[in-house]
């Protein structure tokens, strides 16, 4: 048997099956130990295409590769045990054509053992979600701010405030449920559009800046941990470990400056466990 038979996780019906109901904790992950971490209090780990500005320093999501993010979900998958591992599919490797879609899906699904992948459902996506979930890969949507449309919309900017583009993205996630996505991310609306679409699809919403009016919660992990200066204004800080880790940073540069590093090699595995 695989090590992989003993490993209960939940699943895309799990989540879906939580519409209403007890609400869905979810938060990045990149690597495994970062993983392995938050495994025990969430139901769901996205391998967010956020790696790209997160870890790569990158100035937003557009120049995120398939290849970055087949590795970060590798490595999330090692470290997780209980938690749903989510990838997200990349700017450029959906939207083309549903075929096009499904075989990168079907790669990444392939090459890390996840359980399913994201796609930030525009207008022209649903028909792709609908090609892929036949053909037996679970989607999660993603509509309101869609960070990939970064470069048409001229920046991060909250969504949905006037009629029409309220009406367009009620339209979306209706579509993305319809086309068989088992929940839909939504981001940066107002608390009136999220419970709208809340009450209106089938499916699961996961908020991240779109209030407690949806059925479960995201956050980017290194944002509510408080590793960045700057974090949107809807975040909760729920530690300030970029100070921590200056202060470790500044404590060890003293030890190593004053010779008082305590690194000789009879102790090197006492840190163990
Ligand atoms: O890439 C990401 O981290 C995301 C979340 C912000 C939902 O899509």
């Amino acid at each position: 048997m695989s090590r992989h038979a003993d490993i209960r996780r939940l699943t895309a019906p799990d989540i879906r099956a939580r519409k209403g109901g007890e609400p869905i904790v979810c938060l990045t992950a990149y690597t495994a130990p970062m993983a392995a971490i938050l495994d025990p209090h969430c139901d769901l780990l996205l391998v967010g295409d956020s790696v790209g500005m997160v870890v790569h320093g990158l100035p937003n999501t557009v120049g995120v590769t398939l290849d970055m993010m087949i590795l970060h979900g590798q490595a999330v998958m090692r470290g997780s045990r209980r938690a749903m591992v989510v990838v997200d599919m990349p700017f450029g490797s959906y939207e083309g054509s549903a075929e096009v879609a499904y075989a990168n899906a079907a790669r990444i699904m392939k090459e890390t053992g996840c359980n399913a992948v994201k796609v930030e459902a525009g207008p022209t996506v649903a028909a792709n979600i609908d090609y892929m979930v036949r053909r037996g890969i679970p989607v999660m949507g993603h509509v309101g701010l869609r960070p990939q449309a970064v470069m048409v919309e001229g920046g991060f900017k909250a969504k949905g405030k006037a009629g029409e583009e309220r009406r367009l993205i009620l339209d979306e996630a209706r579509a993305a449920a319809e086309a068989g996505a088992f929940a839909v991310v939504v981001e940066g609306v107002a608390e009136g559009l999220a419970r709208e679409i809340t009450d209106a699809i089938p499916v699961p919403t996961i908020g991240i800046g779109a209030s407690a009016g949806c059925d479960g919660q995201i956050l980017v992990t290194d944002d509510m941990l408080g590793l960045f200066d700057w974090t949107p204004k809807f975040v909760r800080r729920y530690a300030d470990l970029k100070a921590e880790i200056a202060a470790a940073a500044a404590s060890y540069s003293a030890d190593v400056r004053a010779r008082t590093f305590p690194g000789e090699a009879e102790t090197y595995f006492s840190n163990k466990g």
